[in-house]
This record gives C-alpha cells, structure tokens and sequence, in this order.
C-alpha cells in the first residue's frame, strides 16, 4: 500500500494560491492541507475564511482543514461552508470534543482530532473511534519548516495500538517536518496520511516530491 499525501499549503507562495493550488491538481496528491492559525491558540496568524474559500475555488482536490485556534466550534460552519471536506480540531482546544465531531459530522464533513506532542495518546481514547483522521502533530503547531520530533515515531506506533485495540477507523495523519528523507520511516511507523509543506513547496520539482512520497510503499 501507499500512502495518502497531503500537501501543506501554508508552504505556498500566498501571492500564487491559484497557481499552486493547480500545480497540486495535477499531482499525485490526494488532499490539501490547509492550516488555519488564529494568533492565539498558537502565535502565528496564517489565513482565515476568505482565503480557504479561494483555495476552494481553486482545487479539485478534498480540503483538510486543521483548525488551530481557540474555540474552533465557533467556526466549524463557516469553514464547512468556505469548503472544507474534513475539519480536525485540537483535543486540546476544544472543552467538548465529543460535540465538535458530532457537529462537524452533521455538516456532512469527516471529523478529525488533532493531538500535540506534549499530550499523551490516551487522550484520544473515548473519541477515536468517532472520527476518520486523528491528525498527529510531531512538531508544536504553529510554523512550517520545523524539525520532526523524533520520538514522534514511537508514539505513533502507541497510537496504532490504540487504533486496533479500540477498533477505530481513524486514519493517522502525520503533521510536521515530513520529508523525503524521513518519510519511509513514518509511514514504517503506522501513517496513513503524510502531510508535507516545506517538503513539497521546498523542492525545485513540488510535483515530483509528490510523486514521490505517493510512491512510498509499506507491506
Ligand atoms: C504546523 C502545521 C503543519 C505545517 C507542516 O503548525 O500544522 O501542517 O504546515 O509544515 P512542514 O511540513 O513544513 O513541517
Ligand atoms: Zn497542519
């Protein structure tokens, strides 16, 4: 099996959304991955509402919007209605994940929860089996282009066993310092989804650092 390959476009050049949102359409990519930074739930402020809806407008491909903000209920309509197809939400933002999913399930969206690296994979136990993505930072939100965190791989591997002990259908998505040079062992580790941003929009060939992270194989 290969992986699904989830381009990061807080990467791209923000003055060429429509370029490089064509650019991924033309890949082997299966999602876009669109961060959204509130400037408070992390430092950084990336783009918000209107930005999404033009990346929409733009891509032929499922939008997977990682909410990084506080009180991400406040906003699951309006970024369902901008045209994101999934919507993950931090466990650590939200103070009734179990509604948040249920809501982003009602607006006809995949439900994804996303887990920092200072919180354990426990956390997710009485949810995991009501999303299709747990969305595994392994770096601190908040900026591409960090280093992976290396014990990252083995707390993947505590959140496969979480997945099969509970008999989750949740995909594990791998948000952070992906990139060719690493992502055999990730995917290795448990990945289902590999998210990459400067790996992809870094490379002289975006398209082909697609393709070959799509090309990654596993048994
Ligand atoms: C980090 C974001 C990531 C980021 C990944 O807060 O959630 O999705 O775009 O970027 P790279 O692949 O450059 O680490
Ligand atoms: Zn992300």
């Amino acid at each position: 099996m290969n992986p699904l390959v989830a381009p990061s476009v807080l990467s791209c050049d923000f003055a060429y959304i429509a370029r490089d949102m064509e650019m991924i359409n033309r890949s082997a990519a299966d999602l876009v991955h669109v961060d959204v930074m509130d400037g408070v739930y992390v430092p950084n402020i990336s783009f918000g509402l209107p930005v999404v809806a033009a990346m929409k407008r733009h891509s032929t491909k499922p939008l997977d919007v990682h909410l990084m903000m506080v009180n991400p209920e406040r906003y699951l309509q309006d970024f369902r209605d901008a045209g994101a197809d999934s919507i993950s939400v931090h466990i650590e933002a939200c103070t009734h994940i179990h509604i948040a999913v249920q809501q982003i399930h009602k607006m006809g969206a995949k439900a994804g929860v996303a887990i920092n690296p200072g919180t354990a994979v426990s956390a997710l136990e009485d949810i995991i089996r009501d999303v299709e993505i747990i969305c595994f930072m392994s770096v601190n939100p908040g900026w591409g282009g960090q280093s992976f965190i290396e014990t990252s791989i083995e707390k993947i591997g505590r959140l496969k066993e979480l997945i099969l002990k509970t008999g989750s259908k949740a995909l594990i998505e791998i948000d952070g310092g992906v990139k060719l040079d690493n992502a055999q062992r990730i995917f290795d580790a448990g990945a289902d989804i590999l998210v990459s941003g400067s790996g992809v929009f870094g490379q002289p060939d975006p398209v082909a650092a697609i393709a070959s992270l799509k090309s990654l194989t596993r048994q």
